[in-house]
C-alpha cells in the first residue's frame, strides 16, 4: 500500500511516499521531501506565523512534484494509479500553515478519488519510530519499533510540545502529562538565544556541549521529583539568564564558559526527561519506551536512555527514530496513518491548531 503523507504544521513543508506492507507492517520510505523556511525564521529569532504560512503556500506544489518525481513507480501523468491513501497533518500547529496542507490534501483526495486520513502531528512524531529506511538502495532497519511490544510510554519532545503518553496499543493513547510552560525544544531555543546561538538552537547546543563540563553549573531540574508527569522548563531558562547576566560581557569572549553552560543546561533537561519517562514506564509497567520529536535527535538524551535501559535497573526496550526523522517530516505522518488510520470523507477534514491527545 502506498501512502502519500503531507505535513505543514509549522515551518517545514513535507511530502513523503511510503510503501507499507500490510502483512509484515514494514514501512519503507520511497521519497521524503522537506522544504524549510527555517533560514527566514533564523533571521528573526523565531517563527512568525504569517511568514511561515506564506512560505508553505510557495513550497507546497513544488514539494509534491519533487516527491512524486523522485519515487520510482509513480506515474506523474496518473498519480492516482500509484497512490492508495493520502494522509495529512490536521493539528496541532499554526493555523495558516496547517490550512495549506489540509486544503491541498482535500483537493488531491477529491480529484484523485482517494481515501484521506487526518493525522495528529504529535502522534506522527511517535510513529517516526516505526519506519524502516532505505539507505544506499539497501533495505536497512533503523532500530524500527515495528515489532515492539505494547504497552508503551512515549515521550514527545519538540519545539512546541513535551508530552508523556501511555500507549496500550495502536490507536489507544492516554495523555499522562506535559509541560506547564516551555517545551523542551523551546528551552533549548531560548537558552540558545541568551547565548547568541541562532534559532533553532538545539543541535548547536548539543555540539557546543561536547566540549563543555555538564557539572560546571548546577542548574535546576524543575519538577524532577513531582508526583505527576508534568514538566516545567521556564525556571531553567531563568537560571541560565541569571548566570549569563553575572558573566556578561565577558561571556562573549569565553567559549569555554558557553560550552559549559550548554553542557550543564543540556544535562539538566536530559535528567528531567529521562527521570520522568522512566518513572511513568515503571508505574505503568510498560514493555517499551518510544522517543519522538525534534529533541529526540539529541544524542545525549538517547545515550542516557540507553544507559539506563542496559546498566540501570530499568529493563525496558527503548526506541528512538532515525535522527533525520525526528524533526518534522511527512514520512512519519504517513506511518501514523498506516497504524492508526481512520479514513474520512474529504469534506469532513478540517485543520485544528488546538488538536491534542483527545482520542
Ligand atoms: O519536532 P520539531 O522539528 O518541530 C516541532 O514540532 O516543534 O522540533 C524542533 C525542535 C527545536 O526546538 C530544536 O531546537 C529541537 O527540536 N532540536 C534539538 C535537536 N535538534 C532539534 N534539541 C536538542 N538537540 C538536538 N540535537
Ligand atoms: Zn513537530
Amino acid at each position: 500500500m502506498k501512502i502519500l503523507g503531507i505535513e505543514t504544521s509549522c515551518d517545514e513543508t513535507g511530502v513523503a511516499i511510503i510503501d507499507a506492507n500490510i502483512k509484515t507492517k514494514e514501512l519503507k520510505i520511497l521519497s521524503n521531501v522537506v522544504a524549510s523556511s527555517l533560514a527566514l525564521h533564523s533571521q528573526t529569532g523565531g517563527i512568525i506565523p504569517n511568514v511561515a504560512a506564506r512560505e508553505q503556500a510557495k513550497y507546497m506544489i513544488p514539494v509534491i512534484k519533487e516527491a512524486l518525481s523522485s519515487t520510482r513507480g509513480v506515474d506523474l501523468q496518473n498519480p492516482a494509479g500509484s497512490i492508495d491513501v493520502i494522509a495529512v497533518t490536521v493539528g496541532p500547529g499554526l493555523i495558516g500553515s496547517l490550512l495549506v496542507g489540509v486544503e491541498t490534501a482535500r483537493t488531491l483526495a477529491y480529484v484523485l478519488e482517494k481515501p484521506l486520513v487526518p493525522v495528529n502531528h504529535l502522534i506522527g512524531h511517535i510513529y517516526a519510530n516505526f519506519i524502516n529506511e532505505i539507505h544506499n538502495s539497501k533495505f536497512i532497519i533503523h532500530n524500527s519499533a515495528a515489532d515492539m511490544e505494547f504497552p508503551a510510554i512515549a515521550l514527545i519532545v519538540s519545539g512546541g510540545h513535551t508530552d508523556l503518553v501511555y500507549m496500550k496499543k495502536h490507536g489507544s493513547i492516554v495523555w499522562l502529562g506535559g509541560t506547564r510552560d516551555d517545551a523542551a525544544g523551546e528551552a533549548f531555543d531560548k537558552i540558545g538565544r541568551l547565548l547568541g546561538i541562532t534559532y533553532p538552537a538545539g543541535a548547536k547546543i548539543e555540539e557546543l556541549a561536547k566540549n563543555g563540563n555538564p557539572k560546571a553549573f548546577n542548574f535546576p531540574r524543575p519538577m524532577i521529583y513531582s508526583k505527576d508527569f508534568d514538566f516545567s522548563f521556564s525556571g531553567l531558562k531563568t537560571a541560565v539568564l541569571r548566570e549569563t547576566k553575572s558573566l556578561s560581557p565577558a561571556i562573549n569572549y569565553e567559549p569555554l564558559t558557553i560550552n559549559n553552560i550548554c553542557a550543564s543546561a543540556q544535562q539538566a533537561i536530559v535528567d528531567v526527561l529521562v527521570a520522568k519517562t522512566i518513572k511513568a514506564a515503571q508505574q505503568y509497567e510498560v514493555k517499551s519506551i518510544l522517543l519522538g520529536g525534534g529533541v529526540a535527535a539529541n544524542q545525549k538524551l538517547r545515550d542516557e536512555f540507553k544507559w539506563k535501559m542496559t546498566n540501570g535497573k530499568c529493563k525496558i526496550d527503548f526506541f528512538a527514530p532515525p535522527k533525520n526523522l525526528c524533526t518534522d517530516n511527512a514520512a512519519m505522518i504517513a506511518a501514523a496513518a498506516f497504524f492508526n488510520g481512520k479514513q474520512e470523507d474529504w469534506r469532513s477534514i478540517i485543520a485544528n491548531p488546538e488538536l491534542y491527545f483527545d482520542y
